[in-house]
């Protein structure tokens, strides 16, 4: 399938560059770049239908509005390849769930979970790893490297492995255990770095530069934004799905919108912000299918940073696009960064979208892992926890109304911070010898 991408403008300047130049920043201004696409051309020539008609659910068959087509053979033309069956191939299509008693509880009308845990390395980074891993066998990179808090860097040494292209990490000390783990036994050479995530981040930039290795650090490469908006597709094609599901049910017409009815936007997106890329690629998503003409209207984002990494925050209420970096002290190891990489895009999604900026503090994400655990089933990290954190301080403030539908992104699996998962309070754990006695004692019979 063809690629419609024409070129990559630069956020901060608006120079145009040219496909074969946009490896990471602006040439000129070291701004970030972002993708632009032949939107009246891919209107022109693609039925949605036949996207979501498509046996193949990965996030590939969104090639028209993707920088980079599938770097796997497919099945039949090349069973034997080593990339046919491998987690690149396969990767998307997580889960929508919805929150039923929580929409009751808060009074509105629907709340959605996007269950991204359920990735192949758990957390959303694998739509990033994945295109860059694309684009850097395509351009024959043989080693990537990243600065990460844990997510990206344990999803790029899992969908890497088995490639041939070796993984170079540098993460904080303080990455959760769960993360190092990931990242080591998929093989990846790990610098557990003294410092912050943001001296992590300068180190890459260095040794990349120095060794010749493929950079993904998160906005730098300006491929990231382009994977993680996959998820805005998905959404919108499962609440698409959803709805016809329901009006079959109820025997009403599904097709009383103008627009595609294979695509449909939420009211409202709520996402975990550090580097502010995942905001910035739900928001980049939602825009293509706005431009293509897929969806009717752009929901509002509703943005989550941690009351302990407040560059971002402050940012936000100074109403400019000035970030200054300051220290950040989060346990929510996902959101804990000092001078947020993709943060100009992600001031953007909030502001051109109508939405907010909330704080979430340590204690109220670690509550919020407990609701998430009891009430929806699932499991996520502290960092992931802040959207649930948002979608309740959101209503409070107003800024969530009662007739809305609301779509929590969720980012990342608690099995990465166990730590972290042993200080919520949940479920009781009693030591008991193996005796009835003391089952009876403790339910006091
Ligand atoms: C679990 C989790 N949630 C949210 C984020 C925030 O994403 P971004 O840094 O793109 O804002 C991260 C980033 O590492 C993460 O790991
Ligand atoms: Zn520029």
């Amino acid at each position: 399938m063809n690629s419609y991408l024409t070129d990559f403008s630069c956020t901060r300047c608006g120079e145009s560059i040219a496909i074969a130049q946009a490896l990471y920043t602006c040439p000129r201004c070291g701004g970030n770049l972002d993708a632009r696409y032949d939107y009246a051309g891919i209107a022109r020539d693609i039925d949605p239908a036949g996207i979501v008609a498509n046996p193949d659910r990965s996030v590939w068959r969104y090639a028209p509005l993707l920088p980079m087509p599938s770097p796997i053979p497919s099945e039949r033309t090349n069973a034997a390849s080593a990339l046919a069956y491998h987690p690149l191939s396969t990767l998307g299509a997580s889960p929508l769930y919805c929150a039923t008693s929580m929409a009751r509880t808060l009074n509105i009308r629907a709340v959605w979970l996007k269950d991204d845990s359920r990735l192949p390395s758990s957390s959303f980074k694998d739509r990033a790893s994945a295109m860059v891993i694309a684009r850097a066998l395509r351009i024959g990179a043989h080693t990537i490297c990243a600065a990460s808090t844990g997510n990206a860097a344990s999803s790029l040494a899992t969908l890497c492995a088995g490639t041939g292209i070796e993984t170079v990490i540098f993460v904080p000390r303080s990455t959760p255990e769960g993360k190092l783990a990931q990242i080591r036994i998929h093989g990846a050479r790990v610098y557990a770095v003294e410092g912050s995530y943001d001296d992590a981040f300068e180190l890459a930039l260095q040794a990349a530069r120095e060794f010749g290795w493929h950079n993904r650090n998160t906005g730098f490469n300006p491929y990231t934004r382009e994977g993680k908006k996959t998820a805005a597709f998905e959404i919108c094609e499962q609440l698409a799905r959803q709805r016809a599901h329901d009006a079959m049910r109820s025997k009403a017409s599904a097709a009383s919108s103008p627009y595609s009815p294979v695509f449909r936007a939420p009211d409202v997106v709520i996402v975990p912000v550090g580097d502010g890329n995942i905001i910035s690629g739900l928001h980049k998503g939602f825009k293509d299918l706005l431009a293509v003409g897929w969806i009717e209207h752009m929901p509002r984002f509703i943005g989550v940073t941690a009351t302990l990494a407040p560059a971002l925050y402050r940012a936000w209420q100074s109403g400019s696009e000035t970030i200054v970096a300051a220290p950040a002290s989060t346990i929510a190891s996902g959101i804990s960064a000092d001078l947020p990489r993709d943060g100009v895009m992600a001031l953007r999604a909030v502001r051109e979208t109508g939405g907010v900026f909330v704080e979430a503090d340590d204690e109220e994400m670690l509550d919020a892992m407990g609701v998430l655990g009891r009430e929806a089933a699932v499991f996520v990290e502290p960092a992931c926890a802040a959207a649930y954190v948002g979608l309740v301080k959101a209503c409070r403030m107003g800024a969530i109304r009662s007739d809305d539908e609301v779509v929590l992104q969720l980012t990342g699996s608690g099995l990465k911070d166990v730590k972290s998962a042993l200080r919520v309070s949940a479920g009781r754990l009693i030591h008991i010898q193996a005796r009835i006695e003391d089952v009876r004692e403790d339910f006091r019979f």
